[in-house]
């Protein structure tokens, strides 16, 4: 696996066919003040229809809140949380990209975490879901974390190529796992030795 560094420095380049005034930027939301905008461009991010797939219907409140009550939840409860590692990439004050790893704390699982991530439409198929998730696995890795397990739907094959290109290995498919509109669909398990 590359070194976090490594990865890191490469993520301020220019990228391309985004035009010389677009730079990324990867960086840990628990680890600098974000302004009130930043949480909000983020929960956007979230919130978008091609992003929410797994869980919206389910959660139709939780999406629907105020900005006020998305930044005092942000404030409080997910920048807060110890449990999690996170990685966002931002461009020009605009939160584009995430990854996060979410640590069992309770043994026997508390080697392990569970990876999920997110990039915006617009800025997909360039590689930031790529380094975001390299990003976030060099963190586990440094807090000592021995294992990543990640799943997604069948079909979304985006998240599939990304787990394979960033070395997790298919462990199995769970039948029918989450009903959505009626229907039942499979699930593919993939996890990550560190
Ligand atoms: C999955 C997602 C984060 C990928 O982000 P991204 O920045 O576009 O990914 P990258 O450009 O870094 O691509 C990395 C690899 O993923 C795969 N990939 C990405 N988009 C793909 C697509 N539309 N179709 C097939 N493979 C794709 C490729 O293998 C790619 O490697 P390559 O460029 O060498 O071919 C993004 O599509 C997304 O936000 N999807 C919706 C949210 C989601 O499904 N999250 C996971 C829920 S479990």
């Amino acid at each position: 696996m590359p070194n976090l560094n490594d990865i890191l420095a490469q993520c301020t380049n220019v990228l391309p066919g985004h035009g010389p005034m677009m730079t990324l930027e990867i960086f840990s939301p628990q680890e600098q003040v974000l302004t009130d905008e930043e949480i909000l461009s983020f929960w956007q991010m979230l919130s978008a229809p091609d992003q929410t797939e797994w869980d919206y219907e389910d959660n139709e409140e939780f999406y629907r809140k105020s900005d006020e009550d998305v930044i005092r939840f942000f404030r409080s409860k997910v920048l807060a949380r110890t449990a999690a590692l996170a990685c966002w990439a931002r461009d020009d004050g605009e939160i584009v990209g995430m990854a996060s790893i979410h640590r069992h704390t309770e043994p026997p699982k508390e080697h392990c975490g569970e990876l999920g991530f997110s990039v915006r439409q617009a800025y997909q198929r360039q590689g930031i879901g790529y380094r975001l998730v390299l990003a976030v696995l060099g963190k586990a890795r440094e807090a000592g974390l021995q294992r990543i397990e990640s799943s997604c739907f069948a079909d979304n094959e985006s998240a599939v190529g990304l787990l394979r290109k960033a070395g997790f290995r298919e462990e199995g498919l769970r039948v029918g796992a989450i009903k959505k509109h009626g229907r039942l669909r499979d699930i593919r398990e993939f996890g990550l030795l560190l």
